[in-house]
C-alpha cells in the first residue's frame, strides 16, 4: 500500500496547514474559552473549497476523495480540534446523508452546494436521549400529511446544531417497525416547529456548537424525504462509517498538533543545567508516542483509501477512529506531563487538546461500539 502523498494532496496539506496557522490559531484560545464557532472562518475554508473536497463537482464539491478530506480535517485539527469537528460533521455526516443513499440528483444539488461551499452549516440529527450507542431506538416520529411530514421529537449532541440552516434527520415513518421505520429528512431550520434546544457546556471542542434540536409539529415538505421509508438507519450507519473517517483525522491531527508543541517546549525548557530533551527517559517516551502516531497515521489513511478505491470501510474506519483517538488521548497526557505546569496553563494550548482528545474517543460512536464492530466482524 502506497501512503505517499501525490502533488495534489502535498498542495491541499500546505493550503489547508497555511489556512489553519495564519486563521485558525491566532484566535483558537479565545473561541475556547469563550465557547463561540467563528462562522467567517468557516465561510473561508469554504473558499478554499474544503468542505466540498470527496465530492464531485457538479454538487458543489472538488472532485476528489476522502483521503484528500482526511488530510484536510487532520490540518486543521492540530490547530484546533473544534473546527475540524464542525468542518467533520459538515461534510461527512451532513454531506454524506446526503449523498450516500438515494437522494436524487436534485435533491444533491439543492441540500449539498450552499453547504459544501461553506455559506451556510449542516449538521445529522441521529441521537436522542435515550438512543446513543444504541442508535435503533429512536422514537422521533415523521408522519404523512398530504404533500408534507409532520415531525415530533427531540434529538441531542447535536454538533453544529445551533448553527445549521439544514439538519439530516432521523425519524420514524413507520414507528411499529422500530430501527427499520427511520427515513431521513433534511429540514430547512427557519421552518417553522423545529427550534435548538438547550446548547451544550462541554468539556472540550468548546467552539463547536452542540445542542439539542427539538421538532414539534414541525411540517417538512415531502420533497426533503431523501430515503425510502425503513432506509434511514442503514443510511445512518454508512454515514457514520464517513464520519469514523473525519473523526480518526481529527485525533491524529490532535495528537500530532500536542506532539509537535511538547517537542518543541522539550528543546527550549532547561532544568538542572540542559534542555529537558536529554533526559533519556522523556526520549524514550516521545519515541514510542512518535510510534504510535506513525502508526495511528496509516490506519487513517488506509480507511481513507479503502473508502476511495471502492472497498468496504465499515471496519476500517472503526479501526482508524479507535486507534487514532486512543492515541490521541496518550499523546496529549504525556504533552501535559512533559511540560509541567506550563502545560497545565491554557496559553501552551496542550490543555485544551487533552480534553479535545477525549471526545474521540466518545462521539461517531464510542470506542467500545468500535470494538463491537471490529470484533463482531471477526466471528461472523
Ligand atoms: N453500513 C450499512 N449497513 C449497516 C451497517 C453499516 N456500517 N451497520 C449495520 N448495518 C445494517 C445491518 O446489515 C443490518 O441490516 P439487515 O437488517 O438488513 O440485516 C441493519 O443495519 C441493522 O444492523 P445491526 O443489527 O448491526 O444494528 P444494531 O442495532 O445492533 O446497531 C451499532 C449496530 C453498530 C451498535 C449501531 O447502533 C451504532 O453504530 N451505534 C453507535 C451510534 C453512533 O455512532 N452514534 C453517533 C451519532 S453522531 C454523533 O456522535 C454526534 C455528532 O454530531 C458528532
Amino acid at each position: 500500500m502506497n501512503f505517499d502523498l501525490n502533488e495534489q494532496q502535498l498542495e491541499i496539506q500546505a493550503k489547508v496547514r497555511k489556512f489553519a496557522e495564519e486563521e485558525l490559531k491566532p484566535g483558537v484560545l479565545e473561541r475556547d474559552e469563550k465557547c463561540v464557532f467563528d462562522m467567517d472562518l468557516f465561510r473561508k475554508a469554504g473558499e478554499l473549497g474544503l468542505f466540498g473536497l470527496p465530492y464531485p463537482k457538479e454538487f458543489g464539491g472538488q472532485g476528489l476523495g476522502y483521503m484528500e478530506y482526511a488530510i484536510a480535517v487532520e490540518e486543521v485539527s492540530k490547530v484546533d480540534a473544534s473546527f475540524g469537528i464542525a468542518f467533520s460533521v459538515n461534510t461527512s455526516l451532513y454531506g454524506g446523508s446526503v449523498w450516500n443513499f438515494t437522494a436524487s440528483d436534485e435533491q444533491k444539488k439543492q441540500f449539498m452546494t450552499a453547504p459544501l461551499s461553506g455559506t451556510v452549516i449542516g449538521s445529522f440529527a441521529l441521537t436522542e436521549p435515550n438512543a446513543g450507542s444504541d442508535a435503533g431506538g429512536c422514537i422521533t416520529t415523521a408522519v404523512k400529511d398530504g404533500d408534507e411530514y409532520i415531525l415530533n421529537g427531540l434529538k441531542c449532541f447535536n454538533t453544529n446544531g445551533p448553527l445549521a440552516k439544514y439538519t439530516a434527520v432521523y425519524a420514524l415513518t413507520e414507528p411499529e417497525k422500530k430501527s427499520k421505520g427511520l427515513a431521513c429528512f433534511i429540514v430547512d431550520r427557519d421552518l417553522p416547529g423545529v427550534r435548538t434546544g438547550k446548547i451544550e457546556n462541554k468539556m472540550g471542542i468548546r467552539s463547536a456548537q452542540v445542542s439539542e434540536i427539538i421538532f414539534e409539529n414541525c411540517r417538512v415538505p415531502a420533497s426533503c424525504k431523501i430515503t425510502e421509508n425503513g432506509a434511514g438507519f442503514k443510511l445512518a450507519m454508512k454515514t457514520l462509517d464517513c464520519g469514523r473517517i473525519g473523526v480518526a483525522s481529527q485525533a491524529l491531527g490532535i495528537a500530532e498538533g500536542a506532539f509537535e508543541i511538547a517537542k518543541n517546549y522539550m528543546k527550549e525548557r532547561e532544568q538542572f543545567g540542559k534542555p529537558i530533551a536529554a533526559n533519556q527517559y522523556l526520549q524514550f517516551k516521545m519515541a514510542e508516542l512518535a510510534v504510535k502516531i506513525e502508526a495511528a497515521k496509516y490506519i487513517v489513511y488506509k480507511a481513507a483509501m479503502d473508502h476511495d478505491n471502492g472497498r468496504p470501510f465499515t471496519q476500517s474506519a472503526a479501526k482508524a477512529k479507535y486507534i487514532a483517538s486512543a492515541t490521541a488521548m496518550e499523546v496529549t497526557e504525556w504533552a501535559v506531563q512533559f511540560m509541567g505546569g506550563n502545560g497545565y496553563m491554557k496559553e501552551y494550548h496542550v490543555e485544551r487538546m487533552i480534553r479535545d482528545a477525549k471526545i474521540t474517543q466518545i462521539y461517531e460512536g464510542t470506542n467500545e461500539i468500535q470494538k463491537l464492530i471490529i470484533g463482531g466482524a471477526l466471528f461472523r
